[in-house]
């Protein structure tokens, strides 16, 4: 089998950090949410990946290299816009010729892995697996309505009225079949090749679509909200008391509970109260790190109070008097107390930021 990882798109619901930024590359508990996938098409047996990038591929390519760093062999498939997810599959035919695949897209994270589910779907020999899983927004996504003995019988992509709550994850399986449905298919009224209609011709074509309900977590993570939720999920998964010997913990400081740190951390005068992961090199003097908060490398917190929270690298905060939670802060940025008059909030914030003031 093949793996298939959609990295392009444009990320519109990150802003202003996709400016900048892959959206797959954001990262949920100090690690880009695309590594997650590769680790799980690997963890699953399969080392033949395709990505599929857009404008943002340069920056992937830095991040994920040729893929043995994984121990796969990664080819780069361009995609010269985001004209869908089907499109993605027509333009990986060459890539992906007659072998079966599973389609893992980037922004998505599963609990538990997909081995058994490739497995499963090898088992069945049908021509498509899809994971399903419920939740209470189902207008925004792919939904499906099984019929009362469990199989398919329609799939609608994030439609006004869902007529049902189980919403398509973001991984499928596919045999060559699939090829000969995203040619069939027209633009849907967003002006995307949409996989969820290709699926549906799947259906119509009497082909093997079996749905697989997923009871464990999952995230599509294109939101701030699902971002922290999954940052969440991955810091309470942690089950060590750390590599803190790596860092230095300075006098007056201390770790309570799950806390990874990185090498060359240091720590003065600060408390840090597990779930955490805090990036190599990153600097913490006479703050409180608290529960579920990711702080990337080289960070610089000083004089403040972060949880509930992922902080990407080279950030500084220094000087804040208020606790900052429930948060996502770019790369590189700068929130400190000025003492300019008149006294007054000073922003200087990219377009689409957002800002909350008690
Ligand atoms: O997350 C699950 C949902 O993903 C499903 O329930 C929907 O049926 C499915 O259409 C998809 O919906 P989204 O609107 O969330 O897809 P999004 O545009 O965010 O794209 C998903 C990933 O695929 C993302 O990493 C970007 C990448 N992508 C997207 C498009 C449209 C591409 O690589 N190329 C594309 O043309």
């Amino acid at each position: 089998m093949k793996g298939l990882i959609l990295s392009g798109g444009k990320g519109t619901r990150l802003r202003p950090l996709t400016y900048t930024s892959a959206k797959q590359l954001v990262p949920v508990a100090n690690k880009p949410v695309l590594f997650y996938a590769i680790e799980s098409i690997v963890e699953a047996g399969i080392t033949d990946i395709g990505i599929i990038v857009g404008d943002t591929k340069a920056e992937i390519r830095a991040a994920v290299g040729d893929g043995s760093r994984f121990g796969a062999t990664v080819t780069y498939i361009e995609q010269s816009a985001p004209l869908g997810l089907a499109h993605a599959v027509m333009i990986a035919e060459d890539f992906l010729q007659d072998s079966p695949f599973v389609m893992y897209l980037g922004d998505n994270l599963i609990a538990g892995g997909i081995r058994g589910l490739v497995d499963e779907f090898r088992a069945l020999g049908c021509q498509s697996e899809i994971l399903l899983a419920e939740v209470e927004n189902p207008e925004q996504f792919g939904v499906a309505e099984l019929t009362a003995d469990g199989k398919v019988r329609r799939l609608v992509e994030k439609p006004k009225e869902p007529q049902s709550n189980l919403a398509l994850v973001g991984v499928y399986m596919f045999d060559h079949h699939i090829f000969e449905s995203v040619r069939r298919i027209k633009p849907s009224g967003r002006g995307e090749l949409e996989i969820t209609d290709a699926i549906q011709d799947l259906i119509d074509r009497g082909l093997d679509v079996h749905p697989h309900i997923v009871r464990g977590w999952w995230k599509d993570t294109g939101k701030l909200d699902d971002m922290l939720e999954a940052n969440r999920i991955i810091l309470e998964s942690f089950d060590s008391q750390s590599g803190a010997a790596l860092g230095s913990i300075g006098e007056g400081s201390r770790i309570e509970g799950r806390v990874q740190v990185g090498e060359g951390v240091v720590l003065i005068d600060s408390l840090v109260r597990g779930p955490v992961v805090i990036g190599d090199g990153a600097r913490i003097e006479n703050a409180f790190v608290g529960p579920y908060t990711s702080i990337g490398e080289r960070c610089r917190l000083a004089c403040c109070e972060v949880e509930n929270s992922i902080i990407l690298a080279d950030s500084e905060i220094r000087d804040i008097p208020m606790r900052i939670d429930g948060s996502l802060i770019g790369r590189n940025v700068k929130i400190t107390k000025t003492d300019f008059k008149p006294k007054a909030y000073r922003f200087m914030l990219g377009d689409n930021s957002e800002v909350g003031i008690t």
